[in-house]
């Protein structure tokens, strides 16, 4: 999920359309993971009935809010700097109050106040809700802090406002927190246990995007296969459920196909899949709804099961590689993606070959590859030694980049020749007279413009190819415009 998002625009204001009669201003920005960009437009959507605008303006702001992300050490240290910057600006508004979000706040606490001299508020990923009261707190001179995380919120009653939106691509989340406890991760202890959201009221803001011509949305989650509704509670007490909650529960794959009918021409795309929780009737319903994207972003970590087994997850690189080959059994043009970890403890040169057999092996569409950054809490900060040497770390880490952008370039090869359905999303970055879009598998694709426009689903012969874009030129609208 993480890169998910542009990485420019991490850390840009996040706007909306003003409400009228609201006059506090709100300048929120997001760090991290599509859940956080998620999140932001379920706060900001809260904070619209407690009378805030949003505004792209730092100095004229009431309230300042950073959604923040905890992943990786350097993540964090972003986050310190905007501190800074708010800090600076706070001299010249001493009325400014500022709120820090999101997973550092779940992992920091009350140390936040402490640290941070110029945090107002701290509030964790579960209790966005209580923002109103906080802020009065706030009001009223005090510090205030709620990071209690929970077993059934999902804000599934919430109807999130669209921050900086296209109107064409928009993110529903489906489930929040994670169980599989994999020992680098330190999402499990500041997102909490896994819970499922209503199905119902899933559908509902579907319908909703639709009607507000929205064209594709991801179904997001930290492990979207593992979504499990039996009428609310977390995803371990599902053992203690009635039967009758057990018999009529649903699944990932059955919530994929209700969203499928729903909208038959909205494109569904989700975001992120777990290998160990990852089944093949998921695969069965992409191949069966011709509005579901065919692609998978499908983490693996490592390519060496010693390492893998080190990490807690519960697949070998054997099992992975079998799902690998079922996926393209069923969906033989599927665009597969993955995360790697380089520089795990105790990786040793052959664990890092073993990495890249297996990248050869896939040959993946995209990946989004990263140097083992220890987390403070983490299973593998307890029991193991941070023992491969930064600059191993990053030779490392650019040999598996090296590779990855040549199998990009393989991949998008593929298409030439092809004729491929895109949505139209945005002006082409590198020319203001071409569209730029996504296929199915999530590849770019530049055209000229010609008489279509934004949202528009067209058919585009590609004709040629850089290391991740599609060029080429519209045919006609596809047939599900
Ligand atoms: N299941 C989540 C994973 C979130 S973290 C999802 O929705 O995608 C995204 C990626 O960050 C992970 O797949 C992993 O590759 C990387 N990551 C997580 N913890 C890390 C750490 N301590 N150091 C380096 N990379 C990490
Ligand atoms: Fe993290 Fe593993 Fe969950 S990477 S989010 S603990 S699946």
């Amino acid at each position: 999920m993480e890169k998910t998002i542009d990485e420019k625009k991490q850390g840009k204001p996040l706007v909306l359309e003003q409400e009228k009669g609201n006059t506090r201003k709100l300048f929120i920005e997001s760090y991290g993971c599509a859940m956080n960009f998620s999140d932001s437009e379920i706060v900001a959507s809260i904070l619209s009935g407690e009378g805030f605008n949003t505004t792209q303006n730092l100095e004229e702001a009431d309230l300042v809010l950073v959604n923040t992300c905890s992943i990786r050490e350097k993540a964090e240290l972003t986050v310190r700097k905007r501190l800074e910057k708010y800090n600076a600006v706070k001299k010249h508004n001493p009325k400014m109050k500022v709120g820090v979000l999101g997973c550092m706040a779940e992992r920091l606490k009350t140390k936040f106040l402490e640290e941070e001299k110029i945090v107002d508020l701290v509030v964790g990923p579960d209790a966005y809700k209580d923002l109103p009261n906080l802020l009065a707190e706030v009001d009223e001179g005090r510090n205030a802090v709620n990071v209690i995380l929970s077993k059934d919120e999902t804000y599934g009653d919430v109807s999130p406002v669209r921050l900086n939106s296209n109107g064409v691509t928009a993110f529903v989340s489906i489930t929040r927190g994670c169980d599989n406890m994999c020992t680098f991760c330190v999402v499990p202890f500041t997102r909490g246990r896994e819970r499922s959201r209503d199905p119902q009221s899933i559908i509902e803001e579907v319908n909703d995007l639709w009607e507000k011509g929205f064209k594709e949305i991801t179904l997001l989650g930290q492990n979207v296969d593992s979504y499990l509704w039996y009428g609310g509670g977390l995803k371990k007490d599902f053992t203690k459920a009635s039967e009758m909650q057990q018999a009529t529960a649903v699944r990932f794959s059955d919530l994929l196909e209700l969203c499928a009918k729903a909208q038959p021409k909205m494109r569904i795309r989700f975001s992120t899949s777990n290998p160990q929780d990852m089944t093949l009737d998921v695969v069965e319903t992409m191949a069966k709804y011709d509005n579901i994207c065919n692609y998978i972003h499908l983490p693996v970590q490592s390519g060496s099961n010693r390492i893998l087994k080190e990490m807690n997850r519960q697949h070998t690189v054997e099992d992975y590689k079998q799902l690998i080959s079922d996926i393209k059994n069923i969906i033989p043009d599927c665009g597969i993606s993955q995360d790697m970890i380089v520089g795990f403890p105790t990786e040793t040169e052959e664990d890092h070959r073993d990495t890249m057999a297996l990248m050869e092996y896939v040959k993946y569409d995209f990946g989004y590859m990263f140097a083992y950054s220890e987390r403070p809490g983490t299973m593998a900060e307890r029991k193991m030694d941070d023992d491969v040497p930064a600059e191993i770390k990053q030779r490392r880490l650019a040999e598996i980049v090296d590779l990855q952008l040549k199998h990009s370039a393989y991949r998008t090869k593929q298409f030439v020749g092809k004729t491929v359905e895109v949505l139209i999303e945005k002006t082409s970055k590198k020319s203001e007279i071409e569209w730029s879009g996504r296929t199915h598998q999530s590849t770019v694709a530049v055209f000229p413009k010609e008489h279509y426009k934004v949202g528009d689903f067209v058919s585009v012969k590609i004709h040629d190819c850089t290391g991740a874009t599609l060029i080429g030129e519209a045919i006609g609208y596809s047939k599900n415009n």
